[in-house]
């Protein structure tokens, strides 16, 4: 007998027949202990990825290599000033794309944290804000000031309801599981005085009363009113309470690497570190931890925030600039995301018993009722590994480091044990060709089109003014230049003329850098630095009797981005003096300048393809060399291969690059002091600060620049560049970014780092050996094996060198077990390397393989 369906039954299984993408609403509360998502409490691995800073193209790769590394949700800021580019003008096209990121990361089958802001400091220019809100009458940023919360309320309804057209809140079966307002603003709020607190709890409201159906957090924000979550951001967050005992522990930032600026070092974050941090995170009772960045990306354009913030935005996060995975940091914390995730339903429903196991040592232990245990044991001493003793067993700590073990008894991970996959990472140039010498790659020079600008007004001044007027008001950053003129009549009489001497030229700056031209010919270079925008200098000029021509080139590197009031502090010259007259000194800030707004080929569009005709250019296989103010233009070839590409500006002075009207970015190989330490080795132990761990001291900050793959054509590819103050174009470069070798290191005393022993079926077994697992880029076999010992090797990837302890068949067992394959595992096991080799002594085995 059939029975009839009910109709809502037949509608359900039609609904789900029809679309099958369409998901169930979620219901997104929280309690003290995590979020609940449909009633369960979760514990979630969160990761930073900024849609505008890669391209549409890469991101199904980023998210996908996020989820791969353990990942659960994708954060977000919304960046306003790219999307509301003049009041009530939206845009959200090509990487401001937000709804096409959004869908991918649903797609993917993951959460989202969107962090509307819409202040989001973030080394953005401005801190995201619009510069043109700055400009309306009576703004004043971030406090109660009427204008400000008008613009930001607006911006932020017109993002929610955005998101509420598409039902991506959790509420309507989408992935956003949380929302942010503001930024950080706890921090700061004291500073504006009567304004502060007010301007924080109606930002607050504001939010709620979106309604939006899943809860709000505001980061650093001690005083956020419920049902607000106050969230931590920092390098450590496991001291972090919010500011109710409703309130799960939220870490919306945990930093694992750093920004760079321009003559800055490089920093690094030690993986182990970063491991250390997040575990003690979720030992003491954490329950959702966001790497910022998981991808930092690029800062395209004039993007940048500052001043002074690099191009590049790579942050040593564990998925590089360029998309690839960065190891070991990434493969270290996706293991440690599989180990934390064993004891996701002891740690969320299990009370914690906290155990002192020696002076900075303790143990964490959750039990909950149905039997399942969990236990996190550290060791915070920053010098000495320890032997501890937790429920009647030893367990030997690595100083600085966490343990877990996800059934109370065996280790499954420690975070200072990095057995993970790392690899070798390098830039291999190529040559530009332009199309026509194909058939001759490499033996000809590059085809150049140049344009010269002259220095100082072009095309009749945009305004005169008896004074220094300050340099952002004056082009509301809608260009990164603007010319100061002055012209000076020198007397026959003056001293100087017949003492073969040259008067000094002294300019004080707020900011950034300058270039200083006299009768169109330049003289000195000067700029600020990240942690001092203002700079002063003096030059020696050459003025002749009669008209002589100052022009000064005034040049913004970035607007600040945070701080309180930033959105007042100015750039450009104050003072502008010339000493060794016969007069003495002469002070011409208040005399006539004439000024001008941006360059000629900026105004005429030359780097835009609908606009590169708009000058005569000059064509040359012997383009100028350290020529100011130049512009140069070629055909290029897309480099081989589909591997990402950097170009190399390394013999480049200081300027900004566009291929096929697409803007790369500012580059400045600009040097770091050589007085810079750094540290010729990384203790990963103790606290990390931004310059513990840099290299590059004396080297260029910045060399490569990301081009995105999908930027370039087949063949015809225009590639221009503006140069300020002069380089040498004819070594300019792309570079391909290659995986050259992939390595492992593992020691006997390392945890088994099978995760497969411990499902539930399969019960972890004490016999259970170590494993070295390898894994080649997609599409590449392992194709040669260029080191293996098990034994006591040393060095790192690319330079181990064999122990006085060496297995002599190590490299034919990794052979046998790993030519010719994606990915492999080899156990330290007896059965592939006899145990009675070096008796009493603790082995590894260390493997160099190529990919291909
Ligand atoms: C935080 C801020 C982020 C970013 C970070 C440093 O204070 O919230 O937006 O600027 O610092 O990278």
């Amino acid at each position: 007998m059939i029975f009839p369906l009910p109709f809502s039954l037949l509608f359900f299984f039609f609904f789900f027949l029809c679309f099958p993408s369409f998901s169930l609403a979620s219901n997104v509360t929280y309690d003290h202990r995590s979020l609940i998502i449909d009633g369960q409490r979760k514990l979630l691995i969160s990761a930073s990825i900024h849609y505008p800073r890669s391209v549409p193209a890469m991101w199904p790769g980023l998210i996908a290599t996020a989820k791969e590394g353990g990942i659960d949700v994708i954060e977000t800021y919304v960046f306003w000033n790219g999307h509301e580019l003049s009041p009530g003008n939206y845009y959200f096209g090509g990487r401001y794309d937000l709804v096409k990121f959004v869908k991918i990361v649903q797609q993917a089958g993951l959460y989202l944290i969107l962090r509307i802001g819409p202040f989001v400091a973030a080394e953005w220019n401005f801190g995201g804000v619009p510069v043109w809100l700055h400009y309306v009458p009576g703004t004043v940023f971030r406090t109660d000031n009427e204008p400000f919360k008008v613009h930001m309320k607006n911006f932020t309804t017109f993002i929610v309801n955005l998101m509420r057209q598409e039902k991506f809140f959790a509420s309507q079966g989408g992935p956003i599981i949380l929302a942010q307002v503001e930024n950080e603003y706890g921090d700061i709020e004291r500073v504006y005085g009567d304004g502060g607190k007010p301007y924080a709890m109606w930002a607050a409201k504001m939010a709620v009363s979106q309604d939006i159906g899943v809860p709000w957090i505001m980061c650093q924000q001690y005083d956020a009113p419920d049902p607000v979550i106050n969230t931590c951001n920092s390098f450590y967050c496991d001291q972090f309470t919010p500011n109710s005992v409703n309130k799960p522990k939220i870490w919306t930032e945990n930093w694992p690497g750093w920004f760079k600026t321009f003559g800055a070092r490089n920093p690094h974050r030690p993986p182990e570190d970063v491991a250390f941090s997040v575990a003690r995170f979720f030992q003491k009772g954490g329950s959702l931890q966001n790497y910022y960045m998981y991808h930092g990306g690029t800062n395209f354009g004039r993007t940048a925030g500052g001043p002074f913030i690099t191009t590049s935005y790579d942050y040593d996060a564990p998925i590089d600039e360029y998309g690839l995975a960065r190891l070991p940091k990434w493969s270290h914390l996706k293991e440690l995301h599989k180990a934390i995730k064993l004891c996701e339903h002891a740690l969320l429903h299990g009370e914690p018993t906290l155990l002192s196991l020696g002076p900075l040592q303790e143990a964490h232990k959750y039990a909950d009722s149905k039997g399942a245990c969990a236990a996190f044991i550290a060791n915070m001493d920053e010098e000495n590994d320890k032997v501890v003793v937790f429920q009647n067993i030893s367990y030997n700590l690595p100083a600085w480091s966490v343990s877990i073990l996800p059934d109370c008894k065996n280790v499954a991970y420690n975070t200072a044990k990095v057995g993970s996959q790392t690899s070798s990472i390098e830039m291999i140039p190529e040559k530009l060709h332009s199309s026509m010498m194909s058939a001759d790659r490499g033996s000809k020079n590059l085809q150049w089109d140049v344009y010269v600008e002259k220095a100082g007004v072009w095309q009749g001044a945009d305004f005169v003014m008896d004074s220094l007027v300050d340099h952002i008001n004056t082009t509301k950053d809608s260009t990164d230049y603007l010319w100061y003129t002055i012209s000076l009549e020198v007397d026959q009489t003056e001293k100087f003329l017949s003492e073969g001497r040259h008067p000094t030229l002294m300019v004080e700056s707020k900011g950034h850098a300058l270039l200083a031209f006299v009768n169109q010919e330049l003289q000195a270079s000067a700029s600020g630095n990240g942690s001092d925008s203002k700079f002063k200098f003096e030059s020696p000029i050459p003025l002749k009797a009669g008209k002589n021509e100052i022009a000064l080139l005034s040049m913004t590197v970035g607007l600040q981005n945070a701080g309180p009031f930033y959105e007042s502090v100015g750039a450009g010259l104050t003072s502008v003096k010339i000493v060794g007259l016969n007069n003495g000194t002469l002070d011409l800030s208040s005399k006539t300048w004439t000024y001008k707004i941006g360059l000629e080929g900026e105004h005429l569009n030359i780097y835009k393809m609908d606009g590169l005709n708009n000058v005569k250019w000059i064509s040359t296989s012997d383009p100028p060399k350290n020529q100011p103010l130049t512009w140069y233009k070629a055909v290029v070839d897309p480099p081989s291969g589909d591997d990402p590409v950097g170009l190399d500006m390394i013999h480049m002075g200081k300027g900004q690059a566009w291929l096929n009207g697409e803007a790369i970015g500012r580059y400045w190989p600009r040097t770091s002091s050589i007085h810079d330490e750094c540290p010729p080795t990384c203790n990963y132990r103790g606290k990390f600060t931004p310059n513990k761990c840099s290299t590059g001291c004396g080297e260029p900050t910045q060399r490569w620049y990301h081009v995105p793959r999908s930027w370039f054509r087949s063949s015809g590819n225009i590639l221009v560049i503006f140069e300020e103050k002069g380089g040498d174009p004819t070594k300019i470069s792309f570079s391909r970014r290659l995986v050259t070798s992939i390595c492992g290191l593992v020691s006997e005393d390392y945890p088994t780092s099978d995760f497969e022993t411990w499902d539930k079926n399969t019960k972890y077994n004490d016999e259970t050996k170590p494993i070295l697992h390898l894994i080649c880029p997609k599409n590449t076999l392992i194709s040669s094996v260029k080191f293996a010992s098990f034994g006591t090797p040393s060095g790192t990837c690319g330079s181990y060198v064999k122990g006085s302890c060496d297995h002599p068949n190590s490299i034919s067992v990794v052979e046998k077990i790993c030519l010719n394959k994606n990915e492999c595992a080899i156990a330290l096991s007896g059965e592939n390397f006899s145990k009675d080799i070096c008796p009493g002594l603790t082995k590894k085995l260390a493997v160099e393989v190529a990919c291909s």
